[in-house]
């Protein structure tokens, strides 16, 4: 096949990972970005700049390290502020990632507010990090868990959402994008009808925040949380955005250090946001070289990163249609993101993923933690190739050039 230029060729010598050849010969063929994403130099370096000069814990010591620490700790929170539009960096809450933060809104939010007889929106093509919790919470509460259907493509049905959600709806959490079916999910026309009924508006943005731009006040998002280690950043810390009077009404899940008060014998009083819900120790040197991923994808710009992602996945689309027996989860072009599940008619995901990985290209199979959307589609398991900036159309020729070879292998061809 053709190869053919990417809008961000360049961007993939700011990965070192990429700078290799496998044990067995074959270069690296990454395209598991959804699970993970690989770092750029950047970060890699922010990180051990952190640990190398001036390393401390942070929000305690008055002395030099000390102080630039909280500076740098700061900054981030800024980036973050700016980065989703939010109106104060008190509204920035640092976490160990997306599940970490959906159970903070959904125990410290919705464990305060949902009683019986409310309702919880949700949807088949959810992440189990934003079903579960809710499933827990509606058991102790008594708030009942409603589904909005979803159309033969993948997409929400929005004529029945909107017969769905009523005077009862006190929560709609939904994902920006679909890590399985590359869904998009148009937020803003699913936030006006929530609020309308009274009800907040929560977004798992793990996908989303990585791809496209976001802004929580012109999308009308009350909470949206995601993770650092999808958008190019460290593993270990995520982000909780809330609303300020909505986190004033939230109750914390950890206490301990930092997020007091005031604490005598007999009982503390907590400190406002963001420390209220960032007790203990942060990851520290992680959230500060979270500043650098931000940076980074601010320099490629979203609208740079959107389309080349959309012309990569075009051409994906398009190679991988041609393959004898595969088929493709989810919405036309147009509707997704970057991600491409499919299975091919006789070949088990998980040897595909394995005879894949023999010609060096990395892709995820299973049920991708969407065992609800696995059940609607009638298959336990799809392998999914995911992008990031990094991928070219070479990777996605080395992907079909791998299946061609695992069809040989398994006797399909
Ligand atoms: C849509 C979605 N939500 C939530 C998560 C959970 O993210 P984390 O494991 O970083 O907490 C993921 C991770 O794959 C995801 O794809």
């Amino acid at each position: 096949m053709a190869t053919q230029q990417v809008a961000l060729c360049g961007v993939r010598d700011q990965f070192p990972v990429f700078g290799q050849t496998l044990p067995n010969g074959q270069p690296v063929t990454f395209l598991d970005t959804a699970a993970s994403a690989q770092k750029p130099i950047c970060v890699i370096e922010a990180e051990e700049s952190v640990q190398k000069s001036h390393y401390a814990n942070a929000y305690r010591g008055v002395y030099e390290f000390g102080a630039q620490i909280d500076e740098e700790l700061e900054a981030t929170r800024e980036a973050i502020r700016k980065l989703i539009g939010a109106v104060d960096a008190s509204e920035i809450v640092f976490t160990s990632g997306s599940t970490m933060s959906i159970n903070m809104i959904a125990f410290g939010w919705g464990g305060r507010h949902l009683q019986e007889g409310d309702e919880i929106v949700l949807n088949e093509m959810e992440h189990h990090a934003n079903l579960v919790p809710w499933q827990q919470v509606a058991e102790r509460t008594g708030a009942k868990i409603v589904y909005i259907p979803l159309t033969e493509d993948g997409q929400l049905d929005l004529l029945a959402f909107d017969e769905l959600v009523n005077e009862r709806t006190r929560v709609l959490s939904v994902t920006g994008m679909s890590n399985v079916l590359g869904t998009i999910n148009p937020v803003r026309r699913l936030a006006d009808r929530v609020h309308e009924a009274g009800g907040i508006v929560v977004v798992d943005g793990a996908q989303s925040v990585p791809h496209a731009p976001v802004d929580v006040q012109a999308d009308g998002i009350d909470f949206l949380v995601f993770s650092g280690h999808k958008l190019y950043g460290p593993t270990g810390v995520g982000v909780l955005y809330g609303r300020k009077d909505l986190l004033a009404e939230m109750d914390a899940l950890l206490f301990g250090g930092h997020m007091i008060e005031r604490v005598t014998k007999s009982g503390s009083t907590w400190a406002g946001a963001p420390a209220k819900f960032e007790a203990g120790t942060l990851p520290i040197v992680q959230a500060i070289a979270l500043k650098s991923a931000i940076d980074f994808v601010n320099e490629l710009g979203f609208e740079a990163i959107h389309e080349q992602e959309s012309r990569l996945t075009r051409y994906a689309m398009d190679a991988l249609t041609q393959v004898p027996g595969l088929k493709i989860y989810g919405p036309r072009l147009e509707d997704r993101g970057a991600i491409v599940s499919f299975t091919i008619d006789g070949a088990h995901p998980e040897d595909l993923a394995q005879l894949l990985n023999r010609k060096g290209v990395f892709v995820r199979h299973g049920h991708h933690c969407t065992m609800p959307l696995h059940d609607l589609l009638t298959v336990s398991s799809t392998v999914r190739a995911s992008f990031g900036v990094y991928n070219t159309t070479e990777d996605v020729d080395q992907l079909v050039a791998a299946i061609e070879f695992a069809r040989q292998r398994l006797r399909l061809a």
